[in-house]
């Protein structure tokens, strides 16, 4: 039975509810409308079902969220389905806010009660991707597996600590408050304890910018640059040509309306970043670090002209921008969506910050997407100050647009 829509639930459901204020911005004539915020946005239940994973492209991209890898422990490919109905119930029941179901108080409540009784909107998502080792021998799903999903091999840089990479399913958890990501965690890793167990986490945040007359509203990430001006734009038919996995892509038939999913877990040595003069930092970027300016340029959204500057004596050529996106023709193929987020981990056994940039792209194909952008940027002078820790190759799956579907249905059929 679906329940009551209270009133404040519709209100913040339109997008009425404004952020922080805690007050109605609309129809309450005696108190004022808290003033705008860069942080301020409408709060919402996104809808969960659709031909692709919502929080992929939700905008605004959101201030919050973690990952969580798994190992599957199901023991068969039917244990493998449930755990997969599972997930969706719980997934569509949580981007819906549906009130948890009130028990016997002589059982223990079917939520932590983290969110109170009634969970406000928060603009919560989660993406369920897939690793290349869910295709192994334990399933029989070798022949299923997205053509270019491998295990995340050691690239240029990398330290990769096996602990803290791989893993058979990633949950994606967003929103815009940490609150309501670890209520979602914790209500997703309830539902599966049988069948799923947990290998690495990593959690950050996004604070939006003031997006000014000529910006963007991106946030800075933790080496102080603004990160995302020049992301592609999610609309549908930039997503369709970089992101999607089409039915035209020699990739098995499920995996059409998915994406393959990179996380990287990119730890900075910011104690070695803020020695480094400002001209050197804006350098390696190729972008001005206040404005977010391209060198020589004025304005964050002002785009960088390489043409006339051949020799790279306004951008280096080994500019970390201007090496992963030369804007060249060629190189238009290799746009690819990133929604990353900073994180902060405490400190290391030689008492460094532990902080960094948890990186996450969406792409069509993996070698033309990541890997292309990836093999331009080996050996780029930023490696100095950046060191790749964790992290994978995964399949983002496709959405579940019908009622009664539910994710990896097209894989497991
Ligand atoms: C800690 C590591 C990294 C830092 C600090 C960093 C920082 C930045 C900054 C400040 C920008 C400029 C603003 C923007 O357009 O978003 C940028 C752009 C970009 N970065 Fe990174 N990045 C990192 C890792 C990566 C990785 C691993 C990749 C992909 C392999 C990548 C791909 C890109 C791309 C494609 C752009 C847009 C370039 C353009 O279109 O002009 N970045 N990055």
């Amino acid at each position: 039975m679906t329940p009551p829509i209270s009133r404040r639930r519709f209100l913040a459901g339109a997008g009425v509810l404004a952020v922080g204020g805690g007050a109605l911005a609309a129809g309450c004539a005696e108190e004022p409308a808290p003033a705008a915020t860069a942080g301020a946005v409408p709060l919402a239940f996104i809808p969960f079902r659709g031909r692709h994973q919502a929080g992929i492209t939700a905008q605004p991209s959101p201030a919050v969220g973690l990952m969580a890898a798994f190992s599957v422990l199901a023991r068969d490919r039917a244990e493998l389905a449930a755990m997969f109905r599972d997930l969706t119930d719980e997934i569509d029941a949580l981007m819906a806010g549906r009130p948890p179901e009130v028990r016997d108080p002589a059982y223990p409540p079917v939520d932590s009660g983290i969110l109170g009784p009634e969970p406000a909107p928060d603009n919560l998502s989660v993406i369920v991707s897939v690793g290349a080792s869910l295709f192994d021998e334990r399933y029989g799903l070798a022949d299923r597996r997205p053509r270019e999903l491998v295990e995340m091999p050691f690239l240029a840089n990398d330290r990769l600590d096996p602990e803290r990479s791989h893993g058979d399913l990633l949950l994606t958890v967003q929103a815009e408050h940490s609150d309501t990501v670890v209520f979602a965690l914790r209500q997703l890793m309830r539902r599966t304890r049988r069948t799923l167990t947990l290998r690495w986490v990593v959690d950050g945040f996004n604070r939006r910018s003031a997006p000014g007359e000529k910006g963007t509203g991106s946030p800075r990430n933790l080496l102080g640059f603004l990160d995302g001006t020049a992301n592609l734009a999610t609309d549908p038919a930039l997503m369709a040509r970089h992101v999607w996995t089409s039915p035209a892509d020699d990739e098995p038939g499920w995996t059409a309306g998915g994406s393959y999913h990179v996380v990287r877990v990119i730890r900075m040595l910011v104690e070695f970043w803020d020695r480094t003069p400002l001209a050197e930092q804006e350098a390696l970027i190729g972008r001005h670090k206040n404005s977010g300016a391209p060198l020589g340029a004025d304005h964050e959204t002002d785009a960088p002209d390489y043409a006339s500057d051949p020799e790279g004596a306004v951008t280096p050529l080994d500019a970390h921008i201007r090496l992963a996106n030369p804007r060249t023709p060629a190189t238009e193929r290799n746009l690819i969506l990133r929604r990353g987020f900073s994180y902060t981990r405490g400190y290391d056994g030689a008492g460094q910050l532990d902080q960094g940039l948890a990186f996450v792209s969406y792409q069509r194909s993996l070698e033309s997407g990541f890997l292309a952008v990836q093999r331009r940027l080996n050996g780029e002078p930023l490696e100095e100050y950046i060191r790749p820790e964790g992290g994978g190759f995964f399949f983002a799956l496709p959405g579940v647009p019908t009622r009664g579907g539910h994710l990896a249905e097209g894989l497991l059929a």
